[in-house]
């Protein structure tokens, strides 16, 4: 709340009592794009506005961790034109970034395999990375190429590795341990998911992470997910009980 003048109005939501780390999956742009007679990609172009319009908000308001899911192992299966559109659109919104980010002082971070990205866009994002290390504001995780059970494989394998170069033991696999392997390595699990548009699963979002998270869907297009919405998920998540499987 610290950089806020005004307490938001609106839902029910205890502003001093945040999640620490807030995750999205940014769903249903293509269909917000077909209602308006518009291409799919006019979805993306404005899913990625409303993407910075709410990493904006979440700063504000003084969250911790932002998570999204901007492009899955799976995205590639999409027509070349798709692919390339919400590539151009990641292009762009790192560039503005990079602009602004003395202002914005918001924390990047991209979790995935980049290798499969043009050499620029992956320069983009080690620029990003590189020039936020030391902003002390909401960090923002973006899923670039993500896929949750690709990331558990990948932190498998780096362990099985350690092992066969002798540097650890099969015994020295704890649950800490193993965070340490995955691309949040260092990054607190989400407290809370939220997935808009209707859909009612978790599509290879940090599969590991979400153990215990609390989870939010709602019919709303992610376009249309505005700080009102917002606030809606976040009253719900203060509403729930949370047990971690105790009682
Ligand atoms: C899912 O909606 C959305 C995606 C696969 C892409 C998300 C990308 C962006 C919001 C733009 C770029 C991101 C950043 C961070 C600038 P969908 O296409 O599956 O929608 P549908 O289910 O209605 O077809």
């Amino acid at each position: 709340m610290a950089f806020l003048k005004r307490r938001p109005q609106g839902a029910e939501v205890d502003f001093d009592h945040l999640p620490r780390h807030v995750a999205i999956i940014m769903d249903g742009n293509g269909r917000w794009a077909k209602k308006r007679g518009l291409p799919r990609t006019a979805g993306h172009a404005a899913g990625a506005e409303n993407f910075r319009t709410i990493a904006t908000y979440c700063k504000d308001i003084g969250l911790e961790y932002l998570t999204v899911y901007a492009f899955s192992t799976e995205n590639w299966k999409r027509p070349a034109e798709e692919v390339s559109a919400i590539m151009g659109l990641l292009k762009k919104y790192l560039l503005e970034a990079i602009g602004r980010m003395e202002r914005d002082r918001v924390k990047m971070h991209f979790f995935g395999d980049l290798t499969p990205l043009t050499p620029e866009l992956r320069e983009l994002c080690r620029r990003t990375e590189e020039i936020s290390t030391h902003y002390e504001g909401c960090q923002v995780n973006i899923c670039l190429n993500y896929g949750g059970r690709d990331e558990i494989l990948r932190a498998a394998r780096a362990f099985a590795r350690d092992c066969a170069r002798g540097e650890k033991l099969p015994e020295e696999l704890t649950e800490a341990a193993f965070d340490g392997y995955l691309f949040s390595a260092g990054v607190p699990d989400p407290d809370l998911v939220i997935r808009p548009s209707g859909e009612i699963r978790i599509s290879n979002f940090l599969l590991w992470q979400s153990a215990y998270a609390e989870f939010y869907f709602t019919d709303v297009l992610w376009p249309d997910f505005t700080k009102e919405e917002l606030h809606k998920a976040l009253a719900a998540y203060q509403g729930r009980s949370r047990r971690f499987g105790g009682v």
